[in-house]
């Protein structure tokens, strides 16, 4: 046989990817010729499993930028398994330089994700990720499409060091910013400790959203065990992603697909580590849109109720102490997802990419020493001091509060709102110091949920304002419609929905109504006089604020995205579409 009738004669027509390299006539020769530019020989076309590499490397996102890096491992492992690797990029939603807020683009990058793997000829897909958005998007996207995947997720940066203190990302911004308002801190030192901060490639090492997202992938099994917690530059992170590639082909023989994965199940697992490590409450969003691409139903209270019963064992920054890199020589995730089935916390027989259940994964994974990792008997925060999700008349479709960085003194709380328009409104007044505020005000924050910013950006948690900073006020309750980053701290009620911007009741708040949180009862209301009749004469007079776009892709973001309680995504991007295309391109 010749080399060329070798690569129009394949030896498994039932693979996927077949259809276009095993193709006859002039539509195979187009789909092979045109590869063979590559310097690829005719072999890789004879039905060996074709695994897509997404990856989302891009210097405008810090935290994903090595990920080419990190491909060049994943392709080692796909070639050693005797498959056939291709790796392409994706849009890249990084956190740090993205306006109005890479939030607004992570169903974006979602559908991207989605299309790209559907339209081309792969069999299984490794996902690489890193900052915040992109671990969701590429799950996203992948669970639409229901080809074996695999996520690597690029690793947190070294821990920051700062005049012999550790500091963490994100979260000593927030300290830098107080330090530097109250004087504790001059502008040069400010500059030289923002590069102590970030002096490695990866995401934040802090337990922000890109760490709780990275451990929530691992969690819900489609991570290979550990792969969430190596740092970035540590050489284990090139060996998991290798392992990675391995194992994408080994999935590809054995059809074992995100749907049998991402099962109800696996969503309760990834829901009691997100509370087990005092994740980010961004989990709640993109693990319900995620759930909404799967068919699995879940409720805001699923967060709450599930998450009661586990303690938090992780002493990570921003409720603790310690950072990523400490997490993972301390045992990383296996050592604490070991604790939780131990306690009998997870669901140990739920399949995850390894082919084994959770439980098998971790059997031998061991905690070492007991400061970053605590164990059950001596938890680092009792059980229920994680998310909680609200309800009540200021937040009928809920809201969620991260008791773990609340001020517990806070938790239950009355006083007079004080409202903003938009977190600019507030910025613009918050130095003011005559602002008409004392430390029982609740700062109102509304239009930034996701279609009035839009996007639903990371400024719910507003620095207080300077005069109570100075007068050695620590924290106060503020109650947005946005997102706070996850590496951020306060007491601040999240997600408020629905959203001022659609008429919710943050919408119809006055300067002076009494707001009542109480989270031990899971309340958040307004305590005026016949509160619902009052709501109602406001609504009528209510005018909704203009709409900021009338076309683009922002027009089409306000257009379909819901609200937060359905996790934002796209109202047509729920559900799977699977990989089937039904026409050819020639
Ligand atoms: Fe990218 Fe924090 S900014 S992970
Ligand atoms: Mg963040």
């Amino acid at each position: 046989m010749t080399e060329h009738q070798h690569a129009q004669a394949p030896n498994n027509t039932a693979r996927r990817s077949q259809a276009w390299f095993g193709a006859s006539g002039r539509s195979g020769m187009v789909y092979r010729s045109w590869m063979r530019n590559q310097g690829f020989g005719p072999d890789v076309f004879d039905g060996r499993p074709v695994i897509g590499i997404a990856t989302s490397a891009s210097e405008l996102a810090p935290c994903n930028a090595h990920l080419t890096r990190v491909a060049e491992a994943v392709k080692r492992g796909v070639w050693q398994a005797g498959g056939f690797p291709l790796a392409f990029p994706t849009m890249a939603t990084g956190e740090t330089l993205m306006r109005p807020t890479a939030m607004l683009y992570r169903n974006l990058m979602a559908m991207e994700v989605e299309e790209l793997i559907r339209a081309n000829p792969l069999d299984g897909v490794v996902l690489l990720s890193g900052c915040d958005k992109t671990t969701p998007a590429m799950l996203m996207g992948a669970a639409s499409v229901d080809l074996p995947a695999v996520m690597v997720t690029g690793g947190p940066m070294l821990n920051g060091k700062y005049r012999g203190q550790d500091v963490g990302s994100g979260t000593h911004v927030w300290k830098f910013e107080e330090d530097l308002k109250t004087g504790r801190m001059t502008q040069e030192e400010c500059f030289f400790a923002e590069g102590c901060m970030a002096r490695s490639n990866g995401h934040c090492m802090t337990m922000g959203t890109a760490s709780t997202m990275a451990c929530v992938a691992e969690a819900l099994g489609m991570q290979l065990p550990g792969s969430a917690t190596w740092p970035a530059v540590d050489a284990r992170r090139m060996e998991t992603a290798q392992s990675a590639g391995r194992r994408v082909v080994e999935l590809v023989h054995e059809d074992l697909r995100p749907s049998r994965i991402l099962t109800r199940e696996a969503f309760e697992n990834a829901i009691r580590v997100n509370a087990a490590i005092g994740g980010s409450t961004n989990a709640v969003l993109h693990l319900t849109a995620l759930a909404g691409r799967v068919g699995v139903d879940l409720a805001p209270e699923d967060f709450d109720s599930l998450a009661r019963a586990v303690p938090t064992l992780l002493n990570l920054m921003p409720s603790g102490a310690y950072l990523m890199e400490d997490f993972c020589y301390a045992g990383g995730l296996p050592a604490l997802v070991n604790e939780l089935v131990r306690g009998g916390l997870l669901h140990g027989e739920q399949i995850t990419v390894t082919g084994r259940g959770i439980a098998e994964n971790v059997a031998d994974a061991e905690r070492i020493g007991t400061d970053v990792i605590t164990g059950l008997d001596k938890p680092f925060q009792a059980a229920g001091s994680g998310t909680a999700v609200l309800r009540g008349n200021l937040c009928p479709d809920g809201a969620v509060i991260k008791q773990s960085a609340a001020s517990p003194r806070l938790l239950t709380h009355r006083g007079p709102a004080r409202v903003f328009d938009s977190p600019e409104a507030y910025h613009e007044v918050a130095d003011d110091p005559d602002l008409d505020v004392d430390e029982n005000t609740v700062l109102v924050i509304r239009n930034a949920g996701p279609r009035g910013y839009p996007g639903m950006p990371e400024v719910s948690n507003v620095p207080l304002p300077a005069k109570l900073l100075k007068a050695g006020v620590t924290d106060m309750v503020r109650v947005c419609d946005g997102r706070m980053s996850g590496t951020g701290y306060g007491t601040v009620v999240l997600h408020v929905t629905p959203e001022a911007a659609v008429g919710g009741p943050l919408a119809l708040v006055r300067d002076g109504d009494p707001v009542v949180l109480d989270v031990p009862n899971r309340t958040l209301r307004l305590d005026i006089e016949d509160a619902d009749a009052e709501l109602e004469r406001r609504r009528a007079a209510w005018t909704p604020p203009p709409r900021p776009h009338t076309s683009g892709y922002a027009w089409l973001y306000t257009e379909h995205v819901e609200q937060a309680d359905r996790g934002a995504d796209f109202g047509f991007l729920r559900g799977c579409r699977g990989h089937e295309v039904p026409r050819d391109s020639h």
